[in-house]
């Protein structure tokens, strides 16, 4: 019998991708703010005592880095007491649960890739009330998956790829920061690689796995390293080649004419922003390797691919 799936977030950037890929394996409730608001935890109760699923998969998350600054109990509510209440339900009810985290637990003053029991020092509250979710999943004892991933986008919603694609239509010249390295992720292969991850659980493949046995945090990103000025130089190459050799891209994206002629490496200081950002949060993915023998393509071909599939969205 196919394990019946709660959805949390089934409209951001992840849950989307989570809800196309997820059915495959279970299924699936998608519950998207509408139909269940973190910040009531009554309704979490409710629902996952209503659904009872076997797994509880949550993308959602409070991820206006910059907002959060001034909003910090709100976002501890959906961010860190959010799932620790489903952790709490989800261990009285026998269910797993499947969570995202954010390579912004670090603060960056490494200088080669994150392990996943590397020492966390959040430089924001975002970060902070992230940190704070993984720890209350944990102490609960429950079953569970924490994926931990970095600087996502999506050819759809809100996000660094689209926000380029837009002001390259507006600016001759773009100012972007050179001094933050990381790994930009696309959502598709964050969707895929939790897909594979449950169905290698599901199929019990390898040494018969169940989710108590692989319990924990891994790091989840793509391959890779670059800095925010080096990804909106890709984009643009990216954009160029497409718009030249695929008429429809111009016109479903609005992407004519693309005037940017110039990308500005920037730093920090020049760009200041409400939220302290790590000026270095790459994550080693060897754990997700070993264990479930899985690799991201590096970033630059999740790049690509977001770009051949032709769903970016009108900007
Ligand atoms: N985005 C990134 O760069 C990034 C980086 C590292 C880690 N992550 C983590 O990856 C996961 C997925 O992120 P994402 O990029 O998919 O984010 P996203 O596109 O911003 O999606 C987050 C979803 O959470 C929902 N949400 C927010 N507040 C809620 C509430 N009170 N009740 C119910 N739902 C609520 C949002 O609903 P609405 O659609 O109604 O707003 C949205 O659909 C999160 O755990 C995030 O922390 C993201």
């Amino acid at each position: 019998m196919k394990p019946a799936i709660l959805l949390i977030g089934a409209n951001g950037q992840v849950g989307r991708e989570l809800n196309r890929m997820l059915p495959l394996l279970g299924d699936v409730t998608a519950l998207d703010r509408q139909r269940l608001d973190l910040s009531k935890p009554e309704e979490i109760r409710r629902a996952i005592r209503t659904f009872r699923p076997a797994w509880i998969v949550n993308a959602a998350a409070y991820t206006a880095v910059d907002n959060a600054e001034s909003e910090e109990a709100v976002v501890s509510t959906i961010n860190a007491e959010a799932p620790a209440v489903m952790a709490e339900e989800a261990k009285k009810t026998g269910a797993s649960l499947v969570h995202y985290s954010t390579d912004y637990v670090f603060d960056g003053s490494k200088t080669s890739p994150y392990n996943e029991d590397d020492p966390t020092n959040p430089q924001n509250v975002y970060g902070r009330t992230k940190l704070e979710g993984e720890r209350a999943i944990q102490a609960s004892g429950v079953p569970h998956l924490i994926f931990r991933t970095a600087w996502v986008y999506a050819t759809q919603g809100r996000n660094f790829l689209l926000t380029i694609l837009r002001l390259a239509t507006q600016r001759e010249e773009l100012r972007i920061v050179r001094d933050q390295v990381g790994a930009p992720t696309l959502n598709r292969e964050i969707g895929k690689a939790t897909a594979n991850v449950l169905s290698q659980i599901c199929t019990g493949t390898s040494s018969s796995f169940s989710f108590a046995k692989v319990s924990g945090i891994y790091h989840l990103t793509a391959a890779g390293e670059t800095n925010w000025h080096d990804f909106a130089k890709a984009i643009l190459e990216e954009a160029t080649v497409t718009v030249a050799s695929t008429p429809w891209f111009a016109a479903a994206t609005n992407t004519l004419p693309l005037i940017t002629r110039r990308v500005i490496p920037i730093s920090t200081i020049e760009y200041p922003t409400l939220a302290r950002r790590p000026a270095y949060s790459v994550l080693s993915n060897a754990r997700l390797a070993r264990t479930f023998s899985l690799r991201l393509p590096d970033w630059r071909t999740q790049l690509h691919s977001a770009f051949a599939d032709g769903s970016l969205n009108r900007l």
